[in-house]
């Protein structure tokens, strides 16, 4: 038995690319807390990936979701109601810049690099709360995976930094407005974990390294850390929980020096 259950809760986890992705960690304890969930992935190539791993999950819904397509959108949370009826909860662990945004100067980002980074990683939780409330007729809570360089400079995070600055404030706004109806919104902030995405930020394995080091539990976080957050926020251990930006960072954000 696990320690907080998911019994009789159906969501839908956005974001997983392969066994190392966030959401495949989340998703995987999501589970094993007994929820029953529906995946969406970017591409028909990223779709295999998804189907391995879930396998032997049994019948899974897996559903083509660009995030920059307003049409997948719109057509995703129509096949969820048409499986499930409702919604629970939401997790979104979707981000995307381009690699040469992801290193050198900030200043030298250009406007299509800023557009596309936004867009994806920022904008993209809006129509997805959007059409994941219209389902939580009974409450729900909905997630986004955050970092701290929305608040402090990372050399080479550069316009991420700005998306999930963007991305906050829109936890916030969210979780006010949907907060009558019983839907909360919040963060989580990870440290630095080995994905797909973080391979494309130049400079990233120093940057683990550097977190290891002075983080107050002197080590990095693991996958699990995550998810275990993640369990609580969609759990009903945490209703009294909105807007907010969870570190699962050893304490890395709260050292001055
Ligand atoms: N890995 C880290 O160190 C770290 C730390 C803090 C926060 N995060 C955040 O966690 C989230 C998940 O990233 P990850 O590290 O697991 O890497 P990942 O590469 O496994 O996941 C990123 C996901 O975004 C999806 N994606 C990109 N563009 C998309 C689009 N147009 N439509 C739909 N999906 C799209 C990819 O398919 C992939 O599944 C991101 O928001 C990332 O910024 C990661």
């Amino acid at each position: 038995m696990y320690p907080i259950s998911l019994e009789g809760k159906t969501g839908v986890v956005l974001g997983v690319a392969n066994q190392r992705s966030i959401a495949w960690a989340i998703a995987q304890t999501l589970r094993e807390a007994g929820a029953t969930l529906a995946f969406t992935y970017q591409n028909q190539r990223l779709k295999e990936s998804v189907e391995r791993l879930v396998e032997t999950w049994g019948d899974v819904p897996l559903i083509e979701c660009d995030v920059a397509n307003d049409e997948h959108i719109v057509r995703a949370f129509a096949e969820i109601k048409e499986r499930f009826g409702s919604l629970s909860f939401a997790v979104h662990s979707v981000a995307f810049a381009q690699r040469e945004d992801l290193e050198g100067n900030f200043y030298d980002t250009s406007r299509e690099g800023f557009r596309l980074a936004l867009e994806i990683s920022a904008y993209s939780l809006i129509p997805v709360a959007k059409q994941a409330a219209e389902l939580m007729n009974g409450g729900g809570s909905i997630i986004a995976l955050s970092f701290n360089a929305s608040q402090q400079v990372y050399p080479s995070y550069n316009i991420m930094g700005t998306a999930k600055a963007a991305l906050e404030h829109e936890v916030r706004q969210l979780a006010a407005e949907l907060g009558p109806r019983g839907i909360r919104v919040n963060a989580l902030s990870p440290g630095p974990l080995d994905t797909l995405a973080a391979r494309g930020i130049h400079g990233y394995v120093d940057m683990k390294h550097l977190h290891a080091e002075r983080s107050p539990l002197r080590r990095n976080i693991t996958h699990k850390e995550v998810a275990n957050a993640a369990l609580f926020l969609l759990s009903d251990m945490s209703t009294g929980i909105t807007g907010a930006v969870l570190p699962v960072d050893g304490g890395y954000s709260i050292m001055g020096v």
